[in-house]
């Protein structure tokens, strides 16, 4: 099958995604538009490379692929494990010439991409994303950064890649867990932009959890033009941008009240679509029908984890505690049909606590 190639448009310039099955084939090819091998410096995690190295390193060709691995997971996601890139960045004698190629899922990318965005003041960034999640978001768009003890995401910068490559293939070593997350992603993308998506995601999810290449790359590509088109227009996310928060707002507070420690990042976004949908529905503004179709898709793709355990009213005090509030009012997306959104700033707690309590929790 031949490679989609979406453009995105960033001030400090355009760059293209490059998607499909064979994507990683053609990375040599686009990386020596870029710089010369020995200017490349490969950063991934030991399970990333354990899984796909051998794949990267043979599409890399020739060049010493003797990549810096740097422990992944959320909580590797720190200052201490860039201080890690920065020496191996070092002791390579990388200078302002050089390009770092993030290989591996969000917290590589954000991590190795923050190394990249303050190393030298800033080095070329390629991304080369591994996990469902990576290559329809984080990988596309220029934010990258760490976490602090104090929250997700605080220490960061915008700094957009050069180059992304995103080969579905990669994801067949991907845990069925790991997968369904990043699909939720996907279905967020297709319920605020894209009806012919959500239709597509709600007939081949056999086959996309089974991570059926042909299918994955149909519902990547996709969601790889949405998110080019949403990050192009808002770059520092202003406005439009805002849309890619649907399901957000009450996802990252449950994310927040279970420690990070219960939901993948997706499974909590999962629940705080229905909450969105069931608090449009209440305010006249989602149809009915449109509530259920995502009601529907979520529950054909399996059993989240459960919300029942826990108190509405300490979601929703996470909410209030929520980054993207921008002077106390709360910018909450709704999907009003399959495809279309408003941005609501009259969502009160007392919708959110009908809403998070019709989903099972506790008072
Ligand atoms: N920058 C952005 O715009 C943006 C957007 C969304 C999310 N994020 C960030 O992304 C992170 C989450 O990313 P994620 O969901 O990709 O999780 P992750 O990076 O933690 O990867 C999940 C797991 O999958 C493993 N893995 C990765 N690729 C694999 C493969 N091909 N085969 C087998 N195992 C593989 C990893 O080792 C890891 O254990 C969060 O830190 C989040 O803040 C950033
Ligand atoms: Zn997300």
């Amino acid at each position: 099958m031949a490679l989609s190639r979406v453009e995105v448009s960033a001030a400090a310039g355009a760059y293209p995604v490059v998607i499909g099955d064979g994507a990683l084939a053609a990375l040599p090819a686009l990386l020596a538009e870029l710089a010369p091998a020995h200017e490349r410096i490969v950063v991934s995690s030991p399970t990333v490379w354990r899984h796909q190295g051998r794949r990267i390193a043979h599409a890399l060709g020739r060049m010493r692929t003797t990549p810096v691995l740097v422990p992944d997971g959320e909580r590797s996601k720190t200052v201490r494990t860039v201080q890690r890139v920065y020496d191996a960045l070092l002791a390579a004698k990388a200078d302002r010439g050089a390009v770092l190629v993030a290989c591996g899922g969000g917290v590589i990318g954000d991590l190795a991409g923050f190394a990249a965005a303050t190393y030298m003041r800033g080095i070329r960034l390629v991304h080369v994303p591994t996990t469902v999640l990576a290559q329809v978001d984080s990988a596309i768009g220029g934010k990258v950064g760490v976490n602090h003890p104090l929250g997700k995401n605080l220490i960061g910068a915008f700094h957009p890649p050069r180059l992304v490559v995103a080969d579905p293939s990669v994801l067949r070593t991907l845990g069925a867990r790991e997968c369904r997350a990043g699909l939720y992603e996907v279905v967020k993308y297709g319920a605020i932009a894209s009806p012919a998506l959500f239709a597509t995601l709600a007939s081949s999810i056999p086959q996309l959890l089974d991570r059926d290449v042909q299918a994955l790359e149909a519902v990547i590509a996709e969601s790889c033009r949405i998110k080019a088109w949403v990050v192009s227009a808002d770059e520092r996310e202003s406005g439009p941008r805002r849309i890619l928060n649907f399901g957000h707002t009450v996802g990252h507070a449950l994310e927040a009240v279970t420690c990070y420690g219960r939901f993948r990042h997706g499974e909590a976004v999962a629940h705080g679509m229905l909450a969105a949908m069931r608090i449009g529905v209440a305010k006249g503004l989602t149809t009915a029908r449109a509530a259920r179709a995502v009601d529907e898709l979520i529950m054909a793709m399996g059993t989240l984890p459960t919300i029942s355990d826990l108190s509405a009213k300490a979601v929703v005090t996470a909410m209030g505690r929520d980054k993207k509030i921008v002077d106390g009012t709360l910018h909450f997306v709704v999907v009003t049909d399959i495809g279309t959104t408003a941005i609501v700033t009259d969502v009160r707690e007392a919708d959110v606590k009908i809403a998070l309590r019709a989903l099972g929790c506790r008072a």
